[in-house]
C-alpha cells in the first residue's frame, strides 16, 4: 500500500513541542508537508510559558531529517498569529491540528476562576482562535482539514476535572458544527480523543501504562483523518495503545406521553424502563434527527430539510 502523503500542504500543529503534537509534527514533516510547529514552551499547568527552545528543537529535528518546518512561539489564545505564521512563511494552510493543552486539576469546591478560565482559554478559546483565522483560507481554497483534541474526561467527566472536562466536551459541539458549516467547502473537521504517555499523564498512570501508551501510536488515525482522501467529518475518534475506535451519541427508543392526564411525574417514573431501553437505539447526528424523532413521536408531517428549518421551529424544540 502506498504511504499517505501531504506534499505541498501546510500543516499547523499547536502544542507541537512535546507529547502528541511533537509526533504529529514530525510525521507530517516526513511526509512532504510544510509544518508550523507551534508551542509557547509552557509548564503543564499553564503558569509559565516562554521557552522558545521547545518548538525550535522540533522544527530543527524536522529540517535535519530533510523536511520543511518553521517554529511558532505564540500562545494559542492568539491563534490568529499562528495562522499568520503559516500564511507568512508558506502562503497557505491546509491542515489545522488543535492539540495544545494544559491541566489544572482541582475539585469544584476548590476551583478558582483562574483555574477555570485558563483551561477554557487554552483548550476552547485557543481552538476557536486558530480555526476562526484558518476558516477564510479553507473556504477560499475549498479545502481544509481540522482536528480538535478532546478527552475521555470531556465525554464522561472525571473527578477533579470539571474545568478541563467542560472545555473538552465543548470542543465536540464546536467540531460537529464546523463539520456542518464546512461541508460545502470541503472542510472536514473531526474530534480526537487520544491516550498517550506525556507529562500530562505521567502523574496519574503507572509505568506499565506509560510503556504501552506511545504518543506516536496515535499518529496513524490523525494521518488518515486529515488526508485529502478522507470525507469522514463531524465524528469522534479514540486512539490509545494501538486501539482505534469511533464514539457516537445513542438515543433510547424512549417513552411517549401525551399532554393529558398521562403526562405526570408518576407516568415518567412508571416509564423509566422505556427511557432507559436501548434495544431500539437511534444514532442522531444533527438537530434534524432530533426533529425527526419528535415528528414521528407526535405523528406530524415531516419538516423541511435541516438547512431550511426556521429559527421559530428551533425555538419550539427548546
Ligand atoms: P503535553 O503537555 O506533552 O504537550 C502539550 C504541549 O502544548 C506542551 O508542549 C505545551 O507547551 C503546549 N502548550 C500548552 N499551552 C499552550 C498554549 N497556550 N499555546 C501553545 N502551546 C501550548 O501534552 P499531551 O499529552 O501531548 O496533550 C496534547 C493534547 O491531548 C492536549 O490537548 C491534551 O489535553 C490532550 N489529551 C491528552 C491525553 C493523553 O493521554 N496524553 C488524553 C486526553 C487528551
Amino acid at each position: 500500500m502506498p504511504e499517505l502523503r501531504y506534499d505541498g500542504q501546510v500543516v499547523v500543529v499547536t502544542g507541537a513541542g512535546a507529547g502528541l503534537g511533537k509526533q504529529y509534527a514530525k510525521f507530517f514533516g516526513s511526509r512532504g508537508a510544510k509544518v508550523v510547529v507551534n508551542d509557547l514552551g509552557g509548564t503543564f499547568n499553564g503558569e509559565v510559558g516562554n521557552d522558545q527552545r521547545v518548538a525550535a528543537q522540533v522544527a530543527d529535528e524536522i529540517k535535519a531529517a530533510g523536511g520543511i518546518a518553521v517554529p511558532d512561539f505564540n500562545n494559542v489564545e492568539q491563534g490568529e498569529k499562528i495562522i499568520e505564521t503559516a500564511i507568512g512563511n508558506f502562503g497557505r494552510i491546509d491542515v489545522l491540528i488543535n492539540n495544545a493543552g494544559i491541566l489544572r486539576d482541582i475539585t469544584l469546591k476548590n476551583m478558582t476562576d483562574k483555574d477555570w478560565d485558563l483551561i477554557h482559554a487554552v483548550h476552547l478559546h485557543g481552538a476557536y482562535k486558530t480555526a476562526r483565522a484558518a476558516w477564510p483560507h479553507f473556504r477560499k481554497q475549498r479545502y481544509g482539514r481540522i482536528i480538535n483534541t478532546s478527552s475521555a474526561s470531556g465525554l464522561f467527566g472525571n473527578f477533579g476535572q470539571s474545568n478541563y472536562a467542560s472545555a473538552k466536551v465543548a470542543l465536540v459541539g464546536f467540531t460537529e458544527t464546523l463539520a456542518k458549516e464546512g461541508a460545502k467547502y470541503n472542510i472536514v473537521a473531526n474530534v480526537l480523543v487520544p491516550g498517550a504517555a506525556s507529562r500530562l499523564t505521567q502523574t496519574v498512570w503507572t509505568p506499565e501504562m506509560m510503556e504501552v501508551m506511545k504518543p506516536d501510536w496515535v499518529v496513524p488515525i490523525v494521518a488518515v483523518l486529515v488526508h485529502s482522501s478522507n470525507r469522514e467529518t463531524g465524528a469522534i475518534f479514540e486512539a490509545a495503545a494501538g486501539h482505534f475506535s469511533k464514539i457516537r451519541w445513542e438515543r433510547s427508543g424512549g417513552l411517549l406521553l401525551r399532554p393529558d392526564d398521562t403526562m405526570t411525574a408518576g407516568a415518567v417514573l412508571n416509564g423509566w424502563d422505556k427511557i432507559h431501553d436501548f434495544s431500539k437505539p437511534e444514532y442522531g447526528s444533527g438537530i434534524g434527527d432530533s426533529i425527526g424523532t419528535l415528528e414521528r413521536a407526535m405523528k406530524l408531517p415531516p419538516s423541511p430539510p435541516a438547512e431550511n428549518i426556521t429559527f421559530k421551529n428551533r425555538v419550539v424544540l427548546v
